[in-house]
C-alpha cells in the first residue's frame, strides 16, 4: 500500500513563497512540495535550486514546477500570490487587486476538487481568507490564515529582548487584524508564571508606557522593514511554517491565525485573528479568551475595519 505523504502546494514562488518553501525543505517539513506561479520559469527554476540542497537537507523533499491539477492530492494549499505592499502603502490598500486575483486562483483549485486545507499568506490577510473560504465553497474548519500569528512572535521576540527572557518564556498576544488596528492583550500576558503587571511590579525600572512603545514597535515593523529591503518574507515564511506543522503532525497547538468566527468575541462572519487551536483537520476550535474593556474596544474597532473593506470585495 502506498505510504502517505505529505503533499503542500504553493501558489506563489516570490519572496514569501520561496521563503516558506526554503523553511519547508530545511525543516522537512512535508515530502512534497509544488511551486505554482504564473512564470513558470520563475517556479522551475526555484524547484531546482531547491532541488539541489536536499542533501544537505533533515529529510527529502520532491520538489517541483506543478500545475493546478497537483492541488487535488495536496494535504494543504499555500496562497502567497499577489502584490504586496509599497513602502507608504498599507495591507488594507491592496485589497481590490488582490481580491479579484484571488477568486481567480481558489477556483483554479477547487476545479481540481481539492478537499485539503487552505492557508492564505496574501494581504490583507483577514480579508482574503474570507474571499478564498467564500470561493472555495470549503467548510469553514479548512480555510486558514496566517492572521497574527508573526505579530504574536513579534511581540514575543521584542518582550524577550527587552526583559532579557527566553521567547519561549514570554506568553502574549496580538490579536484582531494583521495590520494597524491590531491589538495586545496585555491583561493575559505573563512572563514565565507570572502575569506581567506582577512582572514589572518586581521590575520598576520598566514602565507600562515602555510596553506600549514596543507594542507599536511589533505593530508597525512591516513599514520598517519595507522601508529598509523592501519587503519582508522570512518572518511570515517561518510563521507558515508554524502553522503547517500544527496541520501536519496534528499538533492541536494554539495559534493567532485568521480564523472565521461567529458568535465569539461577540462578532461573527468575519477571519480575524484569535487564539485558534489548530490540527490536522484545521481548526479544532476558537478559544474565546477574557479581554478587558479596552481590549474588547480595540477588538471590536479592529473587525469594524475588516468589515468595512470585506464588504467593497464581498
Ligand atoms: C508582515 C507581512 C507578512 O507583517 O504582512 O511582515
Amino acid at each position: 500500500m502506498r505510504e502517505k505523504v505529505n503533499r503542500i502546494v504553493i501558489i506563489g514562488t516570490g519572496a514569501v513563497g520561496c521563503s516558506y518553501a526554503y523553511a519547508c525543505v530545511n525543516q522537512g517539513v512535508a515530502e512534497e512540495l509544488v511551486l505554482i506561479d504564473i512564470h513558470e520559469a520563475k517556479a522551475e527554476g526555484e524547484a531546482m535550486d531547491l532541488s539541489h540542497g536536499m542533501p544537505f537537507a533533515p529529510s527529502p523533499t520532491k520538489v517541483w514546477n506543478g500545475t493546478y491539477a497537483d492541488c487535488k492530492d495536496a494535504d494543504i494549499v499555500v496562497i502567497t500570490a499577489g502584490l504586496p505592499q509599497k513602502p507608504g502603502e498599507t495591507r488594507l490598500d491592496l485589497v481590490e487587486k488582490n481580491a479579484k486575483l484571488f477568486r481567480g486562483m481558489v477556483s483554479d483549485v477547487m476545479q481540481h476538487h481539492f478537499q485539503g486545507i487552505f492557508l492564505v499568506a496574501t494581504n490583507p490577510v483577514d480579508v482574503l481568507t474570507y474571499i478564498t473560504w467564500q470561493e472555495s465553497g470549503l467548510p469553514k474548519e479548512r480555510v486558514i490564515g496566517s492572521g497574527t500569528v508573526l505579530d504574536t512572535a513579534r511581540l514575543r521576540y521584542t518582550l524577550g529582548q527587552h526583559f532579557h527572557i527566553d521567547t519561549r518564556n514570554v506568553h502574549a498576544l496580538i490579536i484582531g487584524e494583521h495590520g494597524d488596528t491590531e491589538l495586545p492583550v496585555w491583561s493575559r500576558a505573563t512572563i514565565g508564571v507570572e502575569q506581567i503587571d506582577t512582572y514589572l511590579a518586581r521590575n520598576p525600572l520598566i514602565k507600562q508606557e515602555e510596553l506600549d512603545h514596543l507594542f507599536m514597535q511589533v505593530r508597525d515593523a512591516a513599514y520598517h522593514i519595507i522601508e529598509r529591503k523592501g519587503a519582508t518574507y522570512y518572518g511570515v515564511g517561518m510563521a507558515l511554517v508554524r502553522i503547517t506543522k500544527a496541520i501536519l503532525n496534528n499538533e492541536n497547538s494554539m495559534l493567532t491565525t485568521s480564523t472565521y468566527i461567529e458568535g465569539e468575541y461577540g462578532h461573527r462572519d468575519i477571519y480575524i485573528g484569535v487564539p485558534t487551536v489548530i490540527n490536522r483537520s484545521g481548526v479544532r476550535e476558537v478559544v474565546e479568551i477574557d479581554l478587558n474593556e479596552t481590549e474588547k474596544s480595540q477588538f471590536d474597532q479592529s473587525v469594524t475595519t475588516l468589515k468595512n473593506v470585506l464588504n467593497k470585495v464581498k
